[in-house]
């Protein structure tokens, strides 16, 4: 093995053209999915206080936004619905007229070829923002897989493209995968949030979403912030029940995790950068701490290097942007 002087790794880093030639990691559109929150009302767009340029949108507003994402070459969009009334167990969830069945079918009839995704889970729809029907304080497991089955048959039939369970009951991806079979959407994929932590940085998404709970919290479904060998477990189960992507959530202070599931399964791997992973770059970017643009790219690129083949990202349309603009 050759040794310095004659190993020199920095010939390849003077000249900005090799740079780039050597460049073993890039950024495409095709890696991006974008998040929606949609509201019922009109003419609202609303900004997150905890997420600078990211909004509640009413259906009209919403569908022309995504008529833009399109124009910019945003392959993908996922939805979040935020309901009129929120109840018990979350019934607007799986109402064939709720806000995210509406807006499947408005984007639809607007876009061309625009992957919709839906996320399906509770949390927004009931009135104590668990992510499942309740017995005191417990969330039951069984009763509710019934409801996000009922939930994923309802957006499929609105037209969605692929569902995203985000919910972490057990059992959920097998029996929904079932339903859609038997309803005779064989042909929709699921992309199961199969790896979802405990985390402290969903925080801000859930202004945006309106599904803070009410009281504890979600660490009796989601995992353990400390477990890496228990995302393989979790992540092959819902690969045995059948589901065609794999999440791994939030990203960045988990790239170890993508990288495990990536190289073990092999399978289309996606990650979400979270709301509190995109409200820190914001927030920092805003006080001139570091320079946001160039801190989104790197976050970004770290994100695919460690093995994810999509990312859900707040950041989607400045990316575009900014591939636009370095091409
Ligand atoms: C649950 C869901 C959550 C997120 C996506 N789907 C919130 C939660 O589990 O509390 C968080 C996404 C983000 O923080 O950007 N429906």
């Amino acid at each position: 093995m050759a040794t310095f002087p004659t190993k020199r790794l920095r010939r390849l880093r003077y000249n900005p053209t090799v740079r780039d030639m050597v460049r073993e990691t890039a950024l495409s559109k095709n890696d991006l999915i974008y998040p929606l929150f949609v509201v019922h009302g009109k003419g609202i767009k609303n900004e997150i206080k905890s997420m600078p340029g990211v909004y509640q949108m009413s259906l009209e507003i919403l569908v022309n936004e995504c008529v833009e994402l399109e124009k910019l070459g945003i392959p993908a969009v996922i939805l979040f619905g935020i309901p009129e009334h929120k109840d018990e167990v979350g019934s607007e969830a799986y109402d064939p007229d709720g806000i995210i069945q509406q807006a499947v079918r408005a984007i639809k009839k607007v876009t061309k070829k625009l992957v919709v995704i839906t996320d399906v889970c509770l949390c927004e729809y009931t009135s104590h923002g668990h992510c499942g029907v309740l017995d005191g304080e417990r969330i039951l497991n069984d009763e509710t897989v019934d409801l996000l089955v009922k939930e994923a048959v309802s957006h499929a039939k609105a037209g969605a493209d692929i569902i995203a369970p985000s919910d972490m009951m057990d059992g959920r991806i097998g029996a929904i995968r079932k339903a859609l079979d038997q309803n005779g959407f064989t042909e929709i994929p699921v992309m199961s949030y199969a790896v979802k932590y405990a985390s402290g940085f969903y925080g801000p998404f859930r202004d945006a979403a309106e599904s803070t709970p009410a009281f504890g919290d979600r660490r009796s479904h989601q995992m353990d912030v400390a477990n890496g060998n228990e995302a393989i477990r979790e992540a092959e189960s819902d690969i045995e029940e059948g589901a065609d992507i794999i999440m791994v959530k939030p990203a960045g202070a988990y790239l170890d995790i993508i990288w495990r599931v990536k190289e073990k399964f092999g399978m289309p791997t996606a990650a979400y950068q979270v709301s509190g992973e995109y409200a820190m770059i914001k927030a920092a970017g805003r006080n001139n701490w570091i320079d946001e643009e160039r801190v989104m790219i790197e976050s970004l690129t770290a994100i695919k290097r460690a093995g994810a083949d999509m990312i859900l990202t707040y950041f989607a349309k400045d990316v575009a942007k900014y591939l636009d603009k370095s091409k």
